[in-house]
């Protein structure tokens, strides 16, 4: 039997990309991090991806003004860091600090990228859409990297877990990867 779902909730189906933590700077380099679960990629081809973010978020205006910023892919084991880059505003904190992380320079953009993360990719705002309080912005990867311990062209979801938010609250790990 197939049950209604209220359009309201039915992203939760398909919610369960990456968490990441965006990393940001303001205009004399101050960095900022925030978590994100709303991002898609676009196009291999060139390489373009897409992220939603709320007005509530500093990091908002941060890109607005720079056009920059970096996707840093956390591990499970950084849980609790990346829900505190998610509760906290950098407005008035430095989360660099008190998250204890690490910021490495990036290659291509100002943002710097987070070392504690598993892989960085450095982008550059292309064009943005608003949508009430929520920016789109379509975004080119400029540069990419990845630890080759855990990257084999592909995620060696084996060794390394990745978080996905199914909402509310709860999250996925991912697990064993296989080819088709
Ligand atoms: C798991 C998780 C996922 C989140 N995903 C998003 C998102 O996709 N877009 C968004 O605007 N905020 C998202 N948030 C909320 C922001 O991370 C939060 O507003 C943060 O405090 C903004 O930081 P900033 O003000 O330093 O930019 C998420 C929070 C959590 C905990």
């Amino acid at each position: 039997m197939l049950k209604n779902i209220k359009p309201e909730i039915a992203y939760r189906l398909i919610n369960h990309g990456p968490v990441v933590l965006i990393t940001t700077v303001d205009k004399i380099g101050k960095p900022n991090i925030m978590t994100l679960a709303w991002l898609t990629v676009v196009n291999s081809e060139p390489p373009l991806l897409v992220i939603a973010m709320g007005e509530q978020a500093y990091s908002q205006k941060l890109i607005k003004k720079t056009k920059e910023f970096v996707v840093n892919i956390p591990d499970k084991k950084l849980i609790k860091k990346v829900l505190y880059c998610g509760s906290v505003s950098g407005k008035d904190t430095d989360k660099f600090k008190r998250a204890k992380f690490t910021a490495i320079n990036s290659q291509k953009v100002k943002p710097p990228k987070i070392k504690e993360c598993f892989a960085h990719l450095e982008c550059k705002v292309i064009n943005q859409y608003k949508y009430g309080d929520v920016v789109l912005f379509v975004s080119k990867i400029v540069y990419a990297d990845a630890d080759d311990k855990l990257f084999d062209e592909y995620i060696k979801t084996d060794k390394i877990k990745t978080i996905h938010h199914l909402g509310g609250g709860w999250f996925a790990e991912t697990g064993k990867r296989f080819k088709d």
